[in-house]
């Protein structure tokens, strides 16, 4: 932590499934303002408009060197496809379809490393802040100035952390500079700064949410997901995990794949594919137009969206349907009256363009609506609901919330887009603001017994010093669902050595979705690692304790092993990705 603690600056990349970007702020600034953290407004889309955030989209040359990332990717593999130049190049449109052996299918699926894939994301995403902040007149030195933070889902596995940590590695941040902080708790943090910050201006109700005792809601609306978890503030400020994440594919891109559902009944599925196959560049400009019209898209407004087409798109329908235009089968059609043509636009009803939105909208709140109501059993309270994320941006979707939960005090901050990447700035500063978390799993390590045919299976029976002994049996140091504070609470387990004569013992690390698994062949039960300790003397035979003391840091595990009575320690660091 000293290292990371001394950093000059600390630096967040937010990775998402479908745009990602980062925020900055200096340390020396940090210290009289939690909330002056900077993000960049470098990137544009395709209409210039610039944004904080470049869609996370990859693309490599034919011999696997990294090409581009973003828009500029997005761009280039279009006009690619369009000149028919695009074989052998690999787009990575979303990163989150991991295969078991590690590997990411492109946009025409062939495999890559999904490490490289990652590395690389990662790598651009640094690259863009030192070549900026050098732009500036500032040089840092990436290996002692910069402590790093990646935000991760929090409902990431271990396993998943583990490979991102390997990942920024590769990407060329040191592992001693990087620290991985979970998207709702990054949020939660960047609201109670922007609150308590605001104190003069602030209501008084938004203020009260972060009080100790208070519990409120983490609505993080993304582009792929929605995840839902609930927290409390504890006595001296800190947050406490109420419950784990809970969500649903409703993000912003269900309402963009509406749309181009609703694309292919207007044009026909026929005309529409072929289109999408012989314009490729065009069809990324129809996206692209949308999702600045989606930004605007308010509840209550009456008005027409309009929204131009390229040219080709009539063309081809045209001569397709064999028709005169595009206008006079329209008027022919069941949008006759909620459509309208004028020149190359096309001007949509307001109730049209609302019911994009209505199938997302409505799993958001009735999922909302159960966390809160399984809330009210255990006896919980929550009054405050904070919406982030991109989609949090969409009015229509953070008016809805408002008039659902009337109770609530809804806090939805200006650039909810941001509030995840600069809380985690806010979190690299400051780790200690999130105190308890709940176990996502159980851990335990695989220790012997004396075997009872009555209760173990007979092929877990090995013979040890002249011994029946069970093996493989899991032995739960933490078990899900257990509130753990963090960094704060260490979990001890004694055991002995296998054999008399042992001069090693092995710790073997597990995890399990079950409570309390029986052994560590059962299914659903994963190995971590290993860690070896040394026991040299074994003038005790197998009198020789060996204590296991498992803590969990802000983001990962840490198991230390040693025999009583010496010194020597042996502290693990797994490496999930060889298993
Ligand atoms: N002002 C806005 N109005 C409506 N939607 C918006 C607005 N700004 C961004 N979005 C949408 O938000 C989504 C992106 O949100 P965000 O950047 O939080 O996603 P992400 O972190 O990549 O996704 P995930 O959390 O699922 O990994 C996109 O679908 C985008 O169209
Ligand atoms: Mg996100």
């Amino acid at each position: 932590m000293e290292k990371k603690g001394d950093a000059l600056v600390v630096v967040a990349i937010d990775f998402g499934t479908t745009y990602s970007g980062y925020a900055y702020s200096f340390r020396a600034e940090y210290e009289k303002d939690h909330t002056k953290v900077y993000s960049n407004s470098d990137w544009r889309s395709g209409d210039g408009l610039a944004t904080t955030k470049t869609p996370t989209v990859i693309l490599f040359s034919e011999d696997k060197q990294f090409c581009k990332f973003g828009y500029e990717a997005e761009q280039k593999y279009n006009t690619l496809l369009e000149e028919e130049e695009a074989d052998g190049w690999r787009y990575f449109r979303r990163v989150d379809k991991i295969t078991k052996n590690l590997m990411i299918e492109d946009e025409q699926g062939k495999p890559m490393s999904a490490l490289i894939v990652f590395a690389e994301s990662i790598r651009y995403l640094k690259d863009q802040f030192l070549q900026n902040t050098q732009v500036q007149g500032l040089k840092f030195d990436p290996n002692n100035d910069i402590h790093w933070v990646l935000t991760v889902p929090a409902i990431w596995t271990d396993r998943a952390k583990q490979f991102m940590r390997e990942a920024a590695k590769q990407a060329g941040i040191p592992d001693d500079m990087l620290t991985l902080a979970y998207e709702p708790e990054a949020a939660a943090l960047y609201c109670k700064e922007l609150t308590v910050q605001k104190k003069e201006g602030a209501e008084s109700s938004s203020l009260s949410s972060f009080e100790p005792g208070q519990q409120f809601l983490v609505l993080d609306c993304g582009g792929g997901t929605v995840d839902v978890t609930a927290y409390q503030v504890q006595n001296d400020g800190d947050l406490r995990e109420l419950q784990r994440p809970t969500g649903g594919p409703w993000g912003g891109t269900y309402v963009d794949n509406q749309y181009t559902t609703f694309l292919k009944e207007l044009f026909g599925a026929d005309v529409w594919s072929e289109y999408s196959k012989e314009n490729p560049e065009d069809v990324l400009e129809i996206q692209r137009r949308f999702e600045a019209k989606k930004k605007s898209v308010n509840a209550s407004a009456d008005d027409q969206t309009t929204i131009s087409f390229p040219s080709s798109l009539f063309a081809k329908y045209q001569i397709a349907k064999n028709c005169s235009s595009f206008e006079e089968c329209l008027k022919k059609s069941e949008f006759a009256k909620t459509i309208k043509v004028k020149k190359d636009k096309l001007r949509f009803d307001h109730q049209l363009v609302k019911a994009f939105f209505r199938v997302p909208i409505d799993s958001i709140v009735t999922h909302v609506k159960e966390i809160i109501n399984e809330s009210k059993k255990k006896g919980r309270d929550i009054k405050t609901i904070l919406m982030v994320g991109g989609f949090s941006d969409s009015s229509i979707l953070s008016q809805r919330i408002i008039s659902e939960f009337k109770r609530i005090t809804v806090i939805c901050p200006t650039e909810a887009v941001n509030a995840i990447v600069k809380g985690a700035v806010i979190f690299g500063h400051n780790p200690n603001l999130i105190s308890e978390r709940i176990s996502p799993l159980t851990y335990g390590i695989s220790v012997n017994t004396t075997f009872n045919n009555k209760v173990h299976p007979a092929k877990l029976k090995v013979v040890y010093d002249g011994k029946e002994m069970c093996t493989d049996i899991f032995q739960p140091i933490v078990q899900i669902g257990h509130p753990i504070r963090v960094g704060k609470e260490i979990f001890k387990h004694t055991c002995l050595p296998t054999r008399a004569l042992d001069t090693e013992a092995t710790i073997e690390i597990y995890e399990s979705s079950s409570e309390c698994p029986m052994y560590t062949i059962d299914k659903g039960v994963r190995r971590l690692g290993d860690l070896t300790v040394s026991i040299p003397n074994t003038s005790k035979g197998k009198n020789r304790p060996i204590k296991v003391e498992v803590s969990f840091g802000y983001t990962e595990i840490v198991v230390c092993a040693f025999e009583e009575g010496t010194e020597t320690q042996t502290t693990a660091t797994f490496d999930c990705l060889l298993n």
